[in-house]
C-alpha cells in the first residue's frame, strides 16, 4: 500500500499540474449564473451571442473606456435570467476575473421598464475583440455589466463590473455580512449609517470590511487595522479623492473618486463609517 502521505503529495503535485485548466483565467468565456435557489447554470459565449434577445446597442458614459460611447452586443439582464428562479434575491452579485465583486441591488439590475435604468450584459465576440483597458493587458470582456440611464437610480461606476464571469442572485449584504453593519443603536441620521450604504456601493467591490465580503482586489479596511487609525485625518479624504497625491507605485488600483460620484460630504460619511467600524472588531 502506498503511504497516505505519498498519496497526498501526489495529489498536491497533480492538482498543481491541472490548476491552470480549472481556475478562472483571462480568456475564460463561460458565464456562470447562479439562480435564487443556488443552482448554477453555464452559458457559453456562443449561446449568449446567438440568444434571440441579444442585440447591438450603443452604451454612453462607459466607465471602463473613459466615459466614451461604445457599441456592444448586449442582452438585458432580465432576459438573461428569464425563466430562472429570482424571487427572494436582494442582490445580483457579479464576480470578475480580478477579484472585484459588485453587489448590485437586484431591484435595479432586474428592472425591465425601458423608461428607467436598465442593466445589460455586454458580450465580447471573440471575432471582434474589444480594446484593451487603459494601462492593462486585457479588455473589459469576456462579459461586462453596462447600464442605460444609470443616473435615474444613482448607479455609479463601481456598478459596471467588467471582466465578469459569474452572476449570482443572493440575499442582502446585511444578512450575509453582519460584520460590516453599524451598531443598531446608531441614530437613523448618523453620517456613519449613510456612509455604510455608500461604502457598499462604492468600496465593497474591492475591499473586505471587518472580515465580511468577497472582494480580493484591495485590503480589508478594518482588519488588522483601520485606515482612520493610521492616516492623518486631513490626508484620508485626500487619499480617497486622489490616491496618487499621497502615494505612487506601478500597480495603483485604488481609483480616484470623482466629485460627481461622491461629494466631499459623502466622503466624510464614508470616513465616519470607517471610524465607527474601528470600534466594532
Ligand atoms: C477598484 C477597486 C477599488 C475600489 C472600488 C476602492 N478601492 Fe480602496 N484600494 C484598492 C486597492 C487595490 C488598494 C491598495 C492600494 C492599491 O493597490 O492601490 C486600496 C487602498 C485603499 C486605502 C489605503 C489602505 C492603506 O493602508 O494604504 C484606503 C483607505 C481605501 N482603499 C479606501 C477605499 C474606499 C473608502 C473606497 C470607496 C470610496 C475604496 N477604497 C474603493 C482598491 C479599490
Amino acid at each position: 500500500m502506498v503511504p497516505t502521505r505519498l498519496w497526498s503529495r501526489l495529489f498536491v503535485a497533480f492538482a498543481f499540474l491541472v490548476q491552470p485548466a480549472v481556475t478562472a483565467v483571462a480568456g475564460e468565456t463561460t458565464l456562470t449564473v447562479v439562480d435564487a435557489k443556488g443552482e448554477a447554470h453555464a452559458f457559453s459565449i456562443d449561446r449568449l451571442l446567438a440568444h434571440p434577445d441579444t442585440d447591438t446597442s450603443t452604451i454612453t458614459g462607459d466607465p471602463a473606456y473613459g466615459g466614451t460611447s461604445r457599441q456592444y452586443r448586449v442582452i438585458p439582464l432580465t432576459r438573461l435570467l428569464a425563466g430562472l428562479p429570482v424571487a427572494g434575491a436582494d442582490v445580483l452579485m457579479a464576480t470578475a476575473l480580478d477579484g472585484f465583486v459588485a453587489q448590485l441591488p437586484a431591484a435595479k439590475a432586474l428592472n425591465a421598464d425601458p423608461a428607467g435604468a436598465v442593466a445589460y450584459l455586454a458580450i465580447e465576440d471573440p471575432a471582434a475583440p474589444w480594446p484593451k483597458l487603459k494601462g492593462k493587458d486585457l479588455s473589459a470582456g469576456p462579459y461586462y455589466v453596462v447600464w442605460r440611464n444609470p443616473q435615474l437610480v444613482g448607479i455609479g461606476p463601481e456598478a459596471w463590473p467588467y471582466q465578469t464571469v459569474r452572476l449570482e442572485l443572493k440575499e442582502s449584504v446585511a444578512k450575509r455580512y453582519p460584520a460590516i453593519l453599524v451598531a443598531d443603536n446608531l441614530p437613523a441620521d448618523a453620517p456613519a449609517r449613510r456612509g455604510g450604504a455608500l461604502f457598499v456601493d462604492n468600496c465593497f467591490a474591492c475591499h473586505k470590511m471587518n472580515g465580511g465580503g468577497e472582494a480580493t482586489v484591495g485590503p480589508d479596511l478594518n482588519l488588522p487595522m483601520n485606515p482612520t487609525e493610521y492616516f492623518q485625518p486631513s490626508v484620508l479624504p485626500r487619499y480617497l479623492r486622489d490616491p496618487s497625491s499621497v502615494r505612487h507605485w506601478a500597480d495603483q488600483k485604488m481609483p480616484a473618486v470623482a466629485a460627481d460620484v461622491l461629494s466631499d460630504r459623502d466622503l466624510e460619511a464614508i470616513i465616519a463609517y470607517l471610524a465607527h467600524l474601528a470600534g466594532r472588531r
